[in-house]
């Protein structure tokens, strides 16, 4: 194994002199105000915290500013259906690695459907010598559950040398395939991959080699596994169900 130790994206530095508002989205949101900089692990970097934090926007600041389509896809992606994207990429200084990827994807789970029909949209037109599909397991992602296309995606077009910035991709995911992602995150970063992820499941945020910031009211804070909201949440749950149950529902 032959971890790499730079990042293809060091860091990012929010430009706070450029700033017009703080009243408006996306700088109104608390996190987003109070961001100087975040480094990110040349391995895995998870975003967490509640909802409404912040964690969809700022990774899709982070994915337009390395070149990606706000709508999600690999970087050749250049469809658009959306343009509900925040500006927040513009103010954001980006320091990248020396090396640059040569794969990339970024998902978004809400988006993932648009995905699905540009690709259809591509194979269908004539003159293509390989159908697109064919790199991300060969069946329609329209045809496969939710979970299945997101599945396979990750399995069949993720190559290595990338970068992939996923936005909650355990939504779609069982708890095995959540675990056999992690199997998938491990052979990807031995073949020189970088992950930033968006996550609310403690399976997914496992990786060893790896850094947790959570998004809180307060800013940015870099946590272990064990002190995230998410993690101490789901240990109740399985340390005194009951317990917690019964508090739920009596109170
Ligand atoms: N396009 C938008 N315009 C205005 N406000 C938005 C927009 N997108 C998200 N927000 C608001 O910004 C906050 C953070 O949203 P988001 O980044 O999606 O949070 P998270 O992904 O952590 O749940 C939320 O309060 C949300 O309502
Ligand atoms: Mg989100």
């Amino acid at each position: 194994m032959d971890f790499f130790t730079d990042a293809y994206i060091r860091r990012i530095h929010l430009r706070h002199d450029s700033i017009p508002s703080f009243k408006q989205y996306p700088f109104s949101i608390p996190s987003i105000r109070l961001l100087d900089e975040l480094s990110f692990h040349p391995h895995v970097t998870y975003i967490v915290g509640e909802n409404g934090m912040g964690k969809s926007t700022l990774l899709e600041a982070i994915a337009i500013s390395l070149g990606f389509n706000p709508e999600g896809g690999s970087l050749n992606f250049r469809f658009s259906t959306y343009d509900s994207f925040s500006d927040l990429s513009d103010y954001l200084r980006v320091i990248k690695g020396v090396n640059k990827p040569r794969d990339g994807f970024f998902l978004r789970a809400e988006s993932f459907y648009n995905v699905a029909s540009n690709i259809e949209q591509l194979d269908s037109e004539p003159g293509s010598s390989r159908r697109v599909i064919d790199s991300y397991g060969g069946v329609s992602l329209h045809n496969q559950s939710h979970g299945e296309a997101f599945f396979s995606t990750f399995m069949n077009r993720f190559e290595g040398n990338g970068i992939y910035i996923l936005d909650e991709p355990e939504a779609a995911l069982s708890p095995l395939r959540q675990l056999s992602m992690l199997s998938r995150i491990h052979e990807l970063i031995n073949q020189h991959s970088q992950f930033i992820i968006a996550t609310h499941s403690p399976l997914l945020m496992s990786y060893p080699s790896s850094k947790i910031v959570e998004l809180t009211n307060d800013g940015l804070k870099e946590s272990t596994l064990e002190e995230t909201g998410h993690y101490k949440i789901m240990k109740q749950f399985f340390d005194d169900k009951d317990r917690l149950i019964h508090h739920l529902l009596n109170d």
